[in-house]
C-alpha cells in the first residue's frame, strides 16, 4: 500500500542495509529533492549524515540562513555551510553569456563540494535526490547527461573521482510523492511546495553580467513579490514566480527629484510540465501593489514591468 509512511519505512530499512556503519554526504541545495533526502537520512542513520552546503551568493532573500535553521537548528543535522559568494563574483566577472555563466556556475559548484567533501575523509556514500523523473530522463540520453546536469547543479560530487558509491533513496519516486514524503518527515510546508529554482540561481536572473549590487536589488525586488503573492494566497495557484533583473537604467520622478535607475520585470507562469506555460494572469490591484511596494522600499529601483510572455516561445527563466 502507497502511503508516505510505508514508503519511509521501507526506505529506512533499504538505507540502513545499504549503509550499514557507514558515513553519508549530501550537498543540500535547499530544494525539495534534497531536503527531502536530508531529512530521510537522518532519520535513518542519524549522526553519519553529513551535509554540505554550498552558498553561492546567488540565493534568494535569507535563503542561506533559512536551510541553516530548518536543518541545524531545527533538525539537529550536521551542516557544513560554505560561504562561496566572493569566488562565485569573481568567476563570473565580465561575463555576460548565459551559458558561459551556467558553466562557469556549475564547474566551481562542483569544485568547491569536492573540496569540502574530500575533507570529510571517512565518508563512504554520496547522497543524490536523483527522482524517478531525472532516471527516466537520462535513460534517454547514452551519457546520462541530464543526471550529470542535475548533479552539478542541483546536489554536486563525482562520485567517480571521489571514490564514493550512491545512494538515492528518491529514485523511484514522483515529485508529488516525495512531497507528502517531505511532509511526513516534518518539513515546512513552504519548503516542500516551493517552487523550483534553478541550480544557477540569480546568475541567471540578472541578465547579462553579475554584480553583487544587481544581486542585493534582485534579492530584495523577489522576496517582496513572493511575499505579496503568499499574503494574497496567490503563490500554490502559480507554478513558479520570480524577479528578473534588467541592468539598463530609466528615469523616473519621485518626490521633487528626478530618478534614473535600474528596472526589473516580474515573471510568474501556470504550467504542469514545464515544457510549455501560460503566464499568469495577475490581478492588476495584485500587480500595482507589488510594483509600488518595490519602486519604494528598493533604492535602485524605478520601474517594474510584468511579463506577459507564453512558453513557447519564450522561456520561462529570461537567460
Ligand atoms: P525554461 O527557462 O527553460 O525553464 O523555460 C524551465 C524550467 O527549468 C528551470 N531552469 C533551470 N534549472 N538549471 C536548473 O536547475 C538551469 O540552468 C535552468 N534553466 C532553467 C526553470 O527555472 C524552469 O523551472
Amino acid at each position: 500500500l502507497w502511503t508516505p509512511r510505508n514508503i519511509i519505512e521501507d526506505s529506512l530499512q533499504a538505507i540502513r542495509a545499504k549503509v550499514e556503519n557507514d558515513r553519508v554526504i549530501l550537498g543540500l541545495s535547499g530544494g525539495v529533492d534534497s531536503s527531502v533526502v536530508g531529512a530521510l537520512l537522518h532519520k535513518a542513520i542519524g549522526d553519519r549524515l553529513t551535509c554540505v552546503f554550498v552558498d553561492t551568493g546567488l540565493l534568494r532573500l535569507n535563503e542561506g540562513d533559512q536551510v541553516m535553521t530548518t536543518f541545524a537548528q531545527h533538525m539537529g543535522i550536521q551542516v557544513i555551510r560554505i560561504n562561496a559568494e566572493n569566488r562565485f563574483l569573481q568567476a563570473l566577472e565580465g561575463v555576460s553569456d548565459p551559458e558561459q555563466k551556467r558553466k562557469i556556475i556549475g564547474r566551481l559548484f562542483v569544485e568547491i563540494f569536492d573540496e569540502e567533501a574530500g575533507k570529510i575523509t571517512d565518508a563512504r556514500w554520496l547522497a543524490q535526490g536523483t527522482i524517478y523523473p531525472d532516471v527516466i530522463e537520462s535513460a534517454g540520453s547514452k551519457t546520462g547527461k541530464a543526471q550529470v546536469i542535475k548533479s552539478h547543479h542541483n546536489v554536486g560530487g563525482l562520485p567517480e573521482e571521489m571514490n564514493l558509491k550512491l545512494v538515492e533513496p528518491l529514485r523511484e519516486l514522483f515529485k508529488d510523492e516525495v512531497r507528502q514524503i517531505g511532509l511526513e518527515l516534518g518539513l515546512p510546508y513552504e519548503m516542500v511546495y516551493r517552487h523550483p529554482f534553478p541550480g544557477p540561481g540569480l546568475g541567471v536572473r540578472i541578465l547579462g553580467e553579475v554584480k553583487k549590487e544587481y544581486a542585493e536589488l534582485l534579492r530584495r525586488a523577489d522576496a517582496i513579490f513572493i511575499d505579496e503573492l503568499r499574503r494574497h494566497e496567490l503563490y500554490d495557484k502559480v507554478s513558479q514566480a520570480f524577479a528578473v533583473f534588467l541592468p539598463v537604467k530609466s528615469v523616473g520622478v519621485m518626490g521633487d527629484g528626478r530618478r534614473y535607475d535600474f528596472v526589473v520585470a516580474l515573471r510568474a507562469v501556470e504550467t504542469v510540465d514545464f515544457m510549455t506555460a501560460r503566464w499568469a494572469h495577475l490581478p492588476y490591484d495584485f500587480l500595482d501593489l507589488v510594483s509600488r511596494r518595490i519602486i519604494n522600499e528598493v533604492p535602485g529601483i524605478s520601474r517594474v514591468t510584468y511579463d506577459i510572455s507564453g512558453k513557447p516561445p519564450a522561456t520561462i527563466e529570461w537567460e
